[in-house]
């Protein structure tokens, strides 16, 4: 097997955790350089790298990219805005991308992405790594086996979590759409991905409703101030505290914005608080992206779905209706039924049955599997000798993009919006 040279440009929160793993895969991937204008960042990447002293390090992906083509692959890393520019660049020196979604923040800028791949004839894998979890290869699966018949309609729903909300949209880097992308295309491109994926059909149509209406000065405490660290009276019944990051499931949290978060005492990040954006009172923000939206959607063949987006659930919900029975799953049924997925066929006296899925490896941190599941596919999906079968290639993705544009623009302009399918 060849092994493919990676290049990070960014070496964040994501891109970190793909570097973690290629690492395990040495017989794959070599790590050979990194851009971040932070350099502790670039030299963890480094750190991973079984050859550091070659690795190449650069203060951003503009120097990598001066310098020629940095690698086989490079993985876009950077923030939303970020990437159309970053990522044609990379693919004009000859590289092929693991890109992380989205695509681009705007259409324009994800057709001008395309458009460039297909000009250049180079590969894009989109991080869709949801697709690439036991859990939805198995309704997957069961759905092109047959068993649940014909899909006639699906109910998917994406809980957030206040917590993460809090921290990722409303204090964190998408929070505000004009710096960053619209919520339904930060954070649930992911669903409109499934959703396609498993109804596979394509989307005709989209209406949807959906606001922000908790994260507002409106709904702040009394006498709550503009940070939690200016002594807030509501602190101790606030689910939002930030001096909750210096607990140690928020250092967790932490670890994705502030890079001492694992040995910094708490009296530092406290200090750190009080200028961070992530200390601002959770009420008192400049966020404007949306904390509960509801989609409609129409597929070919009369197929519909609904998708709803609620910062106040935890974990994603499916139910699939087909025409020989229901298939329903996610983090309720994980919790309360004890199994993943629960299918109960149509007639009288029939027992629902309960499956569960093996678990991943590694257990399921990092979206379920999803970011091991992806690096362990990634190198067969650039090399294999069809670009047309891989599973979240670029023109894949480019389908439920439109689905999130669409469904901002209705929410935005209350109206259905139809979806081209033929453009792509
Ligand atoms: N696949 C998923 O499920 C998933 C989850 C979270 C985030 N994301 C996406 O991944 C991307 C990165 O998110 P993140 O959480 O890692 O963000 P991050 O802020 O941790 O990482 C981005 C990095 O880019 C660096 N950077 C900024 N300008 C640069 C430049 N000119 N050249 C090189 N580096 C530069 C920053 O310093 C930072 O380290 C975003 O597009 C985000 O939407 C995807």
């Amino acid at each position: 097997m060849r092994r493919l040279t990676l290049a990070f440009c960014g070496c964040g929160s994501r891109a970190r955790t793909y570097a973690g793993i290629a690492s395990e895969m040495p017989d794959r991937f070599a790590l050979v350089a990194g851009a971040d204008p932070v350099e502790g960042r670039v030299e963890f990447i480094r750190g991973k790298s079984d050859r550091p002293t070659d690795f190449k390090g650069y203060a951003s992906a503009e120097a990598m990219f001066a310098a020629g083509k940095p690698a086989d692959v490079v993985i876009v890393g950077t923030q939303d805005a970020q990437h159309r520019e970053h990522a044609i660049r990379a693919m004009e020196l000859g590289c092929d991308l693991l890109l992380e979604k989205p695509v681009a923040h705007r259409l324009e800028d994800v057709l001008a992405v395309q458009a460039a791949a297909r000009r250049l004839g180079r590969r894009v894998v989109v991080c869709h790594v949801l697709r690439y979890t036991p859990f939805y290869a198995k309704v997957e699966s069961l759905l092109r086996s047959g068993v649940v018949g014909e899909i006639v309609t699906a109910n998917f729903i994406e809980g957030v979590q206040p917590w993460h909300q809090a921290h990722s949209f409303v204090r964190g880097h998408w929070s505000v759409e004009g710096k960053s992308s619209p919520m339904i295309l930060a954070k649930s491109c992911h669903d409109m991905d499934l959703l396609a994926w498993l109804i596979n059909r394509p989307c005709l149509a989209v209406s949807s409703h959906g606001a922000l209406s908790q994260f507002t000065a409106a709904q702040a405490p009394a006498g709550a101030p503009a940070r939690c660290t200016d002594g807030c009276p509501a602190a101790s019944q606030c689910p939002y505290d930030a001096h909750r990051y210096a607990q140690p499931e928020g250092r967790r949290w932490l670890g994705m914005v502030y890079d001492r978060a694992k040995e910094a005492t708490d009296a530092e990040i406290i200090t750190w608080l009080r200028t961070s954006p992530w200390g601002r009172c959770a009420f008192r923000c400049d966020n404007d992206v949306v904390d509960h939206q509801v989609l409609a959607l129409k597929f070919t063949g009369e197929v519909t779905a609904t998708f709803t987006m609620t910062a106040f659930d935890d974990g994603r919900q499916l139910e699939i209706f087909g025409t020989k029975g229901v298939l329903r799953g996610g983090a309720f049924v994980k919790k309360h039924l004890g199994c993943d997925l629960v299918f109960t066929p149509h007639g009288w006296n029939q027992t629902a049955e309960k499956i569960t899925v093996e678990t991943p490896t590694g257990g399921y941190a990092g979206h379920g599997g999803g970011d091991a599941g992806l690096m362990a596919t990634l190198h067969a999906e650039l090399t294999g000798a069809d670009a047309a079968a891989m599973r979240t290639s670029l023109e894949v993705s480019i389908q439920s993009h439109r689905m999130a544009f669409a469904a901002e623009t209705s929410r935005k302009e209350g109206r259905t919006v139809v979806i081209e399918t033929s453009a792509g």
